[in-house]
């Protein structure tokens, strides 16, 4: 079993890095195989006029980027987890431009009649914040919520931090620590 995690911040063994690694430490305990991906290191560009009708003939992106890889690892996983922190309210830009690069599939869907996500798996999202903001949560989870929709991830658990504003903050919260792992192991116990 494969758990996938995509890391959207772009400060690396900051909050978002450290939480997710815990959650994947957990799923990794349990024996499933866990591969990290960290959007800011990939070559990913926002979505062009072609994304708006074309598809390539695998009904994925038409335009040539890491987000392939990304399609690719999503396909093979049996659990994803999302994680991001809140920028102006909401996902970090990393975060959104990879979720928009998703619209291939909608295209595909409704335009081609063609379903290109089709193995259920399970999904988590990790956000985290240094307000203590629920509506920027919100804002951030209604967008990964669509995001799992289109992949077809049943949204299995969240884990939301309010409070972490340097980069090691995380560490100096032993409980959200632990909530990670809860969540990662919550991700790899149900059957999606
Ligand atoms: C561009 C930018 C925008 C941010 N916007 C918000 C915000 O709207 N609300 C908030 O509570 N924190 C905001 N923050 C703070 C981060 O969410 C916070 O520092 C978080 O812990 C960063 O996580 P990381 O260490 O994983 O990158 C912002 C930080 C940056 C760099």
């Amino acid at each position: 079993m494969k758990i996938l995690g995509i890391n959207g911040s772009p400060r690396l063994g900051g909050n978002t890095d450290t939480l997710l690694d815990q959650s994947l430490k957990a799923a990794k305990d349990r024996g499933w195989d866990a591969e990290k991906i960290i959007l800011n290191q990939m070559d990913i560009i926002p979505p062009q006029e072609k994304e708006y009708y074309e598809v390539n003939e695998e009904g994925l992106s038409p335009i040539e980027d890491d987000m392939h890889i990304i399609y690719q690892k999503v396909k093979e996983c049996d659990a994803i987890i999302v994680a991001s922190p809140v920028f102006f309210g909401s996902l970090s830009a990393q975060t959104k431009i990879m979720i928009d690069r998703f619209q291939c599939v909608w295209v595909s869907k409704y335009l081609l009649d063609k379903d290109i996500f089709t193995k259920k798996i399970a999904g988590g999202f990790i956000c985290v914040s240094a307000a203590h903001r629920k509506d920027f949560f919100q804002n951030a989870k209604s967008i990964v919520r669509n995001l799992f929709k289109v992949i077809k991830a049943k949204y299995t658990g969240e884990l939301f931090c309010h409070g972490l504003e340097e980069k090691e903050d995380a560490h100096k919260h032993p409980d959200f620590l632990d909530s990670a792992y809860e969540l990662g192991k919550k991700i790899t116990s149900k059957k999606p």
